[in-house]
């Protein structure tokens, strides 16, 4: 299976995380979740990094530290990305969502009400990361086939669900957005 596209941006070069490299703090701006936020954060510091300890959005996990388990998956600019290998600096002034940005004023969204109906977690260690690639599936393609969520899913790895549920979670959730656009036809965001 083809794992959907990742976004494709500056990741980690070889040796980065190496003790001993120090570099000077700069100022970055970002914006994320739908606000702006600067940080002063040395030129090699991962924007996973940045977003978990900087701004302290927990959410996104941090599990194989090498683009290989989807954990880290988050939004930049619609597009999933694995935040573990990419330095916060080439991200300035991009559009990043983490799964913080799902729930609303403490309402889950359709597709965390659709995680809990359904069994879509156990651990719930990979979650975050599912949660964003099917969020990134269901924004360009809102009536997804089973065959389709399972290729968007490809690379998020799961070790507890057997990804029965969490394809029956997704699938769910697509049709409970549907429902709410029927409901009101000018609702733009998922
Ligand atoms: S932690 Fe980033 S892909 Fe595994
Ligand atoms: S629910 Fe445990 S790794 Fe996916």
């Amino acid at each position: 299976m083809i794992p959907e596209k990742q976004h494709s941006g500056s990741h980690l070069p070889t040796g980065v995380r190496e003790k001993g490299m120090k570099f000077k703090k700069m100022f970055m701006r970002f914006r994320v979740n739908g606000e702006e936020v600067e940080v002063a954060a040395p030129p090699n510091r991962l924007l996973l990094d940045v977003l978990r300890e900087d701004l302290s959005l927990t959410g996104t996990k941090l599990g194989c530290d090498d683009g290989s388990c989807g954990a880290c998956t988050i939004l930049v600019d619609g597009l999933p990305s694995q935040c573990c290998m990419m330095l916060a600096v080439s991200y300035q002034g991009r559009e990043i969502q983490t799964v913080e940005a799902l729930s609303r004023k403490g309402d889950l969204d359709p597709l965390q009400r659709a995680f809990c109906e359904q069994g879509g977690q156990q651990c719930g260690f990979c979650t975050p990361g599912i949660l964003m690639t099917a969020r990134a599936l269901l924004l360009r393609n809102p009536d997804p086939s089973v065959e389709e969520i399972s290729e968007a899913l490809a690379g998020n790895l799961c070790r507890c669900t057997g990804y029965t549920k969490i394809i029956a979670a997704v699938h769910k959730a697509a049709l409970d957005y549907q429902e709410a656009r029927r409901k009101d036809p000018q609702r733009i965001a998922l």
